[in-house]
């Protein structure tokens, strides 16, 4: 594999990790994602963030290394957008190999390359404002961007070719194969890696929600023309696409429209809770509004965030179970809670055994999520025929209030 002449002086790589493995140990990754790195030539040479030794990363990275004549033995510069180990597990190994690198981070960054990888020596911490000359013409700026996605973060942008490397900003999962340029994907492939960007916004990104639109702003003035992140594709066509999509994202997670649809998340242990999903899908589906509809455990959490987190309703449907709520939910919820799920419409219902609790544990974990709530319905055992009416009623309030936004 080669690497992607960006311009003339600038390049992309790429290591397509397709593992069973999951990304940051939690989230699947079926389709795969990539770890994408720049190189930039002047006199010296920068590669811009790195890559853990990963299904293959590091021999995809020395073959497009040579492919452009150099090699991490060879590179003057290291800059470390980010630090997390996706980007920099591989650091000391290429501080081994190549003594003399200096490694160039946001002030938090180099205490982390301290701190985490316990490197001492060939460090330059830089903040937004400061640049470094690689000769011929060739300037890289940065920029403090914190907490896209943690706190040591910046972009580097090359102002001669517009470029802006964003690490995880404007990133997605997905695997990219051969190609790596948004003008070399049909509109097909285009809405495959919509939807593994959302996911991964959803993920990993969505807690900072309120972080990148800071960095919108901060970054508007620039004359960008490519958009080159550490996941995902390059967008040298049409970057406006992808970072009005984060704008977008960022959004949802900070009282901005959410999509007119609701996400439907259940759970049964003997099938009598999902007899009262039923009535209350009946009503959703009588008010025409359209809904996506997960079942848990047996869908991972990973892709139940994609689709509440651009909702704008929920309908959460779970037995009680041990006087408190069904675990795969609780776990649903935990996640809701820990990636700032605010301010959506939200349906609970569901069945029992011999007591409830399911209520109580729910209230106390959304209490800070400013969920509007359509009142809740639980039933014993098997739904009665008032309950099913019941629940289909529900299911059409919750419904028009999405039509009504
Ligand atoms: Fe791709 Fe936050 O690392």
């Amino acid at each position: 594999m080669h690497a992607h002449a960006i311009t003339d002086t600038v390049s992309a790589i790429h290591a397509n990790v397709e593992t069973t493995a999951r990304f940051e140990g939690i989230w699947p990754i079926p389709h795969g994602v990539t770890l994408n790195s720049y190189v930039v030539k002047g006199d010296k040479t920068a590669l811009i963030d790195l890559a853990k030794d990963w299904a293959g990363s590091i021999d995809q990275f020395n073959e497009q290394l040579a492919s452009v004549g150099t090699s991490f033995e060879k590179i003057d510069y290291l800059i470390l957008n980010h630090l997390e180990p996706d980007h920099t597990a591989f650091l000391v190994e290429l501080r081994k190999r190549n003594p003399r690198v200096e490694i160039i981070s946001t002030p938090k960054g180099v205490a982390m390359v301290r701190n985490f990888f316990k490197i001492a020596e060939g460090l330059r911490e830089v903040k937004t404002g400061d640049a470094l000359d690689l000769g011929k013409g060739k300037t890289l700026e940065f920029f403090e961007t914190p907490n896209i996605h943690w706190p040591e973060t910046m972009m580097t942008f090359d102002r001669e070719d517009g470029i802006l490397f964003s690490c995880d900003g404007f990133g997605s999962y997905g695997s990219l194969g051969e190609r790596v340029f948004d003008d070399e994907f049909t509109s097909e492939e285009h809405a495959f890696y919509e939807r593994e960007s959302l996911r991964y916004y959803a993920n990993i990104v969505a807690s900072f929600s309120a972080f990148v639109t800071k960095a919108l702003d901060k970054l508007g003035s620039l004359p960008i023309k490519v958009i080159a992140p550490s996941h995902g594709i390059v967008w040298r066509k049409n970057p406006g696409e992808i970072v009005s999509r984060y704008a977008k994202y960022a959004a949802y997670n900070s009282g901005g429209a959410r999509e007119k649809e609701i996400c439907v998340i259940w759970g049964s242990m003997y099938g009598y809770t999902k007899q009262g999903l039923d009535a209350v899908i009946a009503g959703i589906e009588a008010e025409k509004v359209p809904y996506a509809i997960h079942q848990v455990p047996d869908t991972d959490a990973s892709f139940v965030l994609a689709d509440a987190f651009k909702a704008s309703a929920l309908v959460i449907a779970m037995p009680t179970y041990e006087y408190k709520m069904f675990p795969p939910m609780a776990h649903v919820l935990d996640l809701f809670e820990r990636k700032h799920f605010v301010g959506k419409k939200a349906l609970r219902i569901g069945s029992w055994g011999w007591v409830g609790g399911a209520k109580k544990e729910y209230e106390e974990r959304i209490a800070g999520l400013k969920w509007d709530s359509v009142e809740s319905v639980e039933w014993q055992g098997i739904p009665t025929a008032e309950d099913l009416a019941t629940l289909t009623e529900r299911g059409r309030e919750l419904a028009r209030l999405v039509k009504q936004e």
